[in-house]
């Protein structure tokens, strides 16, 4: 087998976002794409000791293209000279379960194969992203030297080697590097195993309870089957659209209330099941809904995070912190305070949650998209935030919405919606928001939609950890009475730019109508950034 050293040169744009690089799959398919940047991974991670003790595991989410990104990786492995190469049996494994993979067997690091929630097909998204040996996915410093190697390339390593067989068990050579098919279910079940009581959460269903969880066609599908039907004893049809499809089916592998439609369809008819979930395309979000009812991912982190010691095994012992994004709403605040912890707020990206966890300043963290997860990985986790409301459903014996009614009660209540308006044009946006930038400083103390401004600056962020600075993280007007609105460009898209405003009022009256609470809000920011002079727009495209 001869090693191969083939010449190449830089392509533009190869510069990870805020979950690694995604493209349009076309974008991937072009000639050296995937090799340069993979090769480009490889040449950032290096740390002078070479690759022939080194383990790297891979997997994906079994989107279209896959199968074939996984033979060219592992050719290029070869060619590196790696030691050791896992990939999950069939090309499958969620971002979690990578996560406690390199956790569990101490290795180097892996890559994941997924444009996560974003449509999957030759005409949508693919995307790679690079975990290091924490679990967690490559800190900005790591994606900043990534995108200098793609600059900087003019080779990639390669090996004279046909497709190998990834869809059983087994292990093979290929030149020096050992590759071995893993069962990409087990170290992620054995993770979860230990967190909670899964005699207890069997007794909940044997007790007649209702769950119905919608894998979205994604890769969750088997990771719930495994957990729910043949560990919990739950009934096969809990799991619905359970077999990963490389185009999802034609959904939007998204757990949102508009794109997990049918999910939400049969949570909200008159038979309805106790409990409903979803989760998204590489599994590390999740959507929690009970009898009609739609639980915030800013309520569901600060609610996870109220009953966790009593309610869930592995947190037994109290929680050392909470950890949230700042778009993401403030309800955590309110329990982190009254459980004497300090609460951490970070940007967007889980990213950043990684050197909080590893220094052991905080236990649980969310983002207001629809993430939720532990200490237990670096990663968010899907399954994860699901166990841990069957707990506290098993543990209290209420319904999901009384849960949440009763922290309301407690706590208050954040009235919380993120609007994205999708598809605008980028020159234009970036306009819109250096207009916005100059009226910054004379905000404070203007009224909008009658809520004196407390504060409006763009955020920065000083990692306590380590020092490093985060800046440009999203424009905040902080409102009086505990509301705010925050503006951001999304940094996961593939086409044209996606503004997000999140929008929070928080009311210790908790039975109030969300959209007339919230629509004058959003009506008045779009006024105040002139959306429509800059990007001729008005309306978002999904409110979530
Ligand atoms: C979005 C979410 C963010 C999440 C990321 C990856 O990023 O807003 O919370 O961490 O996807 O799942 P954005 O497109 O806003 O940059
Ligand atoms: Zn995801």
């Amino acid at each position: 087998m001869q090693r191969l050293a083939v010449k190449t040169t830089p392509i533009v744009g190869q510069k990870p976002g805020t979950s690694g690089l995604r493209k349009k799959t076309r974008t991937f398919m072009q000639q050296h794409y995937l090799e340069n940047f993979v090769q480009s991974i490889f040449n950032a991670i290096d740390d002078g000791n070479g690759f022939s003790h080194k383990t790297l595991a891979i997997g994906g989410d079994g989107r279209y293209y896959n199968r074939q990104a996984i033979q060219k990786i592992v050719r290029i492995a070869a060619g590196n000279g790696l030691g050791k190469l896992l990939i999950g049996q069939g090309g499958i494994m969620s971002t979690p379960a990578m996560s406690a993979v390199i956790r569990r067997r101490n290795i180097y690091g892996g890559l994941i194969l997924s444009a996560s929630h974003n449509p999957g097909g030759i005409d949508e998204d693919f995307g790679i992203k690079y975990n290091s040996s924490n679990g967690g996915p490559a800190t900005e410093t790591l994606t900043e030297l990534i995108y200098q190697k793609t600059q900087q390339i003019d080779t990639y390593f390669s090996i004279d080697h046909p497709d190998i067989d990834i869809d059983h068990i087994g292990s093979i050579r290929i030149g020096d590097t050992t590759v071995e098919v893993i069962d990409p279910l087990e170290d992620y079940v054995a993770t979860v195993e230990q967190i909670f009581d899964f005699e207890k959460l069997r007794r909940l269903f044997e007790s007649g309870f209702r769950m119905l969880f919608d894998a979205m066609n994604a890769v969750t599908g088997p990771y719930a089957k495994r957990i729910f039907v043949e560990l919990l004893g739950a009934p096969p049809d809990t799991v619905i659209n359970g077999t990963p499809l490389e185009d999802f089916g034609g959904i939007h592998p998204d757990p949102n209330l508009v794109y997990a439609a049918e999910l939400v369809n049969r949570l909200y008819a008159k038979d309805a099941p106790d409990f409903g979930a979803a989760s998204d395309g590489d599994g590390d979000r999740n959507l929690i809904l009970g009898k009609s009812f739609f639980v915030t991912p800013g309520d569901s982190l600060a609610i996870i995070a109220e009953h966790a010691k009593d309610a869930i095994r592995g947190y037994a012992n109290g929680l050392r912190g909470i950890a949230r994004s700042m778009p993401t709403s403030t309800a955590a605040d309110r329990v982190a305070a009254s459980l004497g912890i300090p609460l951490y707020e970070t940007p967007t990206g889980w990213k950043f949650f990684g050197n909080l966890m590893d220094a052991g300043l905080c236990t649980i963290c969310g983002e207001e998209s629809f993430g939720t997860g532990s200490d237990h990985i670096r990663e968010k986790d899907g399954l994860w935030a699901v166990l841990c409301w069957l707990s506290i459903l098993a543990h209290t014996g209420r319904s999901v919405a009384e849960i949440v009614r009763l922290h309301w009660q407690r706590f208050g209540r954040s009235y919380y919606q993120r609007h994205d308006f999708d598809d605008l044009d980028q020159n234009a946006a970036s306009e819109m928001f250096s207009s916005l930038r100059t009226k910054l400083a004379d905000l404070a103390g203007r009224v909008i939609a009658d809520r004196k401004i407390i504060l409006a600056d763009e955020f920065s962020y000083t990692d306590p950890v380590d020092g490093s600075v985060s800046k440009g993280q999203g424009i905040r007007l902080i409102l009086e009475s505990g509301s705010r609105i925050i503006l951001r460009l999304s940094g996961t898209g593939t086409a044209g730019t996606t503004l997000r405003m999140y929008l929070e009022s928080y009311s210790s009256n908790y039975d109030s109508n969300i959209d007339e609470i919230l629509s004058p809000m959003a009506e008045a920011t779009v006024e105040l950034i002139e959306l429509e002079k800059y990007c001729s727009r008005r309306h978002p495209n999904v409110k979530t």
